[in-house]
């Protein structure tokens, strides 16, 4: 399949059913899944429930979707643009590995993904949402131009350490988003 979407260092396709060992890798690091699951996700899973539900993912909404992101090292992670319950909003998510980060390559696949967004697939809004905590996904949030939209707290039985801080909503409108291209 042709890519999803290119930018100047990253190159976005679909995952397909070979692609276990490299989102296995990515999720066993527990720096990577500090702020998701709080722990590493076994392969087992990742064979029965990750890769399926992305895979899944394709034929339910064809033009969305988690996507594996390859720079010129190599796989780096992925980006993806889901959809939310409200109409013509999407949301914007990525996990990188560690090597990977650093390099500014989640601020650039988020900002090229957003502009698809609002062109391509007539999105009127996007959105993201993190825990308070996890400052690097906040900071890829805002040099993205999503802007703060709210904090709350949620109650889940077997909280990870930080859900007291809350959770973050950041978000951007098409009219912002094309005011910021000509500021
Ligand atoms: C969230 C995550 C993607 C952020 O990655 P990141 O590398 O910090 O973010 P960016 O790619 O935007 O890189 C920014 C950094 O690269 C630096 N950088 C280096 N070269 C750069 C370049 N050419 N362009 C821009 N920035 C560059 C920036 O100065 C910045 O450095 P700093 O972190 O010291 O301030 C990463 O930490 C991750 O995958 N975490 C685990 C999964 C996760 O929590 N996902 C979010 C769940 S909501």
């Amino acid at each position: 399949m042709d890519a999803y979407l290119e930018t100047e260092r990253l190159r976005l396709r679909r995952f397909t059913g070979d692609d276990l060992e490299l989102l296995a890798a990515l999720d066993s690091d527990p720096e990577v899944m500090r702020f998701l699951t709080g722990q590493p996700t076994s392969r087992d899973e990742v064979g029965s429930v990750v890769l399926p539900r992305i895979l899944e993912g394709y034929a339910a909404h064809p033009q969305l979707g988690t996507f594996k992101a390859e720079a010129p090292e190599g796989f780096i992670g992925w980006f993806g643009l889901q959809p939310t319950a409200e109409p013509r909003t999407v949301d914007v998510g990525y996990r990188l590995n560690r090597a990977a980060w650093g390099k500014g390559y989640a601020t650039e696949g988020t900002r090229a993904l957003i502009a698809k967004a609002f062109t391509e697939l007539g999105m009127e809004r996007v959105v993201a949402d993190t825990m308070a905590v996890n400052h690097r996904s906040r900071d890829v949030m805002r040099r993205s131009g999503l802007r703060f939209e709210k904090l709350w707290h949620e109650h889940f039985d077997d909280p990870l350490p930080g859900t007291e801080f809350g959770e973050v909503l950041y978000a951007l409108d098409r009219a912002t988003w094309e005011a910021d291209a000509h500021e």
